[in-house]
């Protein structure tokens, strides 16, 4: 088993965003998480990741509870989100980005680089560190990209890129929010083809998405969430077609896409 959600719960002031939500991710899978907008999403992944303390209820990774250690420590020992709105710096170019994300990777090795320094062979380090870069690039369709600032990039390529930072992190488990929100419909080609490749090279993937179509194509499993709770989970076509399901999303007006 690779990732498992116990009773998980996370309280605001005033609401219940996540209410007793348990589930299991196991290896090279492909898990999609639907809701209406409000509904925990974020704050599910986000505890997933270590971003949030849950309220109660547990985090597994490989059968170890992890829902107290730091985001940093998770991502290191497997488990990545990428956020909602991308977080990269505007004024360093695309391949300054994907190596500046590098670092939790790099840790041990930037232990070896100091000890390398001594014995004159660091180069091999910077080496190696930009090879990986323009590996990550590549599979993420962004090598054409790679001298430009990120601040000029499209929505889709900034997006692709907070991707690529997470992907230098080389994640077991890929916790991807909203991928596809804000794009169009060749992007969502291009990402679909990008998660395949990353999802092909052995990172499971779990994604939250209101793009019902693209997580359909996607997922073999969906989960849905309303109100912080789960209220249905299966194969994509299934639960889809769940009344309750259904109503949620009418009930908060969204179209099915
Ligand atoms: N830090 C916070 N403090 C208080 N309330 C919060 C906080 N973060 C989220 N919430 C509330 O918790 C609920 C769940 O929010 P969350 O962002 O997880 O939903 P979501 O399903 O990701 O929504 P969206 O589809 O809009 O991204 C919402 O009612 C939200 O307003
Ligand atoms: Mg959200």
């Amino acid at each position: 088993m690779s990732l498992e959600v116990r009773g998980l719960t996370k309280r605001f002031v005033g609401l219940v965003a996540v209410d007793d939500v348990s589930f299991t991710v196991e290896p090279d899978e492909i898990v999609g998480i639907i809701g209406p907008n409000g509904s925990g999403k974020t704050t599910l992944l986000s505890m997933m990741a270590g971003l949030l303390t849950p309220t109660s209820g547990r985090v597994l990774w490989k059968g170890r509870e992890v829902q107290r250690l730091r985001p940093d420590i998770i991502a290191g020992q497997g488990v990545v989100k990428t956020f909602q709105n991308p977080q990269v710096f505007a004024e360093l170019s695309v391949f300054e980005n994907v190596q500046v994300a590098s670092h939790l990777k790099l840790k041990r090795e930037l232990g070896l680089r100091r000890a390398l320094e001594i014995v004159g062979a660091a180069r091999d380090v910077e080496r190696r560190l930009a090879e990986r870069v323009a590996e990550v690039l590549a599979l993420c369709n962004l090598g054409g990209a790679s001298r430009q600032l990120a601040g000029n990039l499209s929505y889709g390529e900034e997006k692709m890129l907070g991707i690529a930072m997470a992907l230098m992190c080389e994640p077991e488990l890929l916790l991807l929010d909203e991928p596809a929100t804000g794009l169009g419909r060749d992007e969502i080609r291009n990402l679909e083809a990008v998660l395949d490749k990353v999802h092909a090279a052995g990172t499971t993937l779990c994604l939250v998405d209101h793009k019902i179509g693209f997580l359909r194509g996607l997922a073999g499993r969906v989960i849905a969430l309303n109100y912080g709770q789960k209220i249905a989970e299966g194969p994509p076509e299934r639960v889809l077609n769940e009344p309750a399901v259904i109503e949620a999303y009418l009930g908060a007006g969204h179209a099915r896409a």
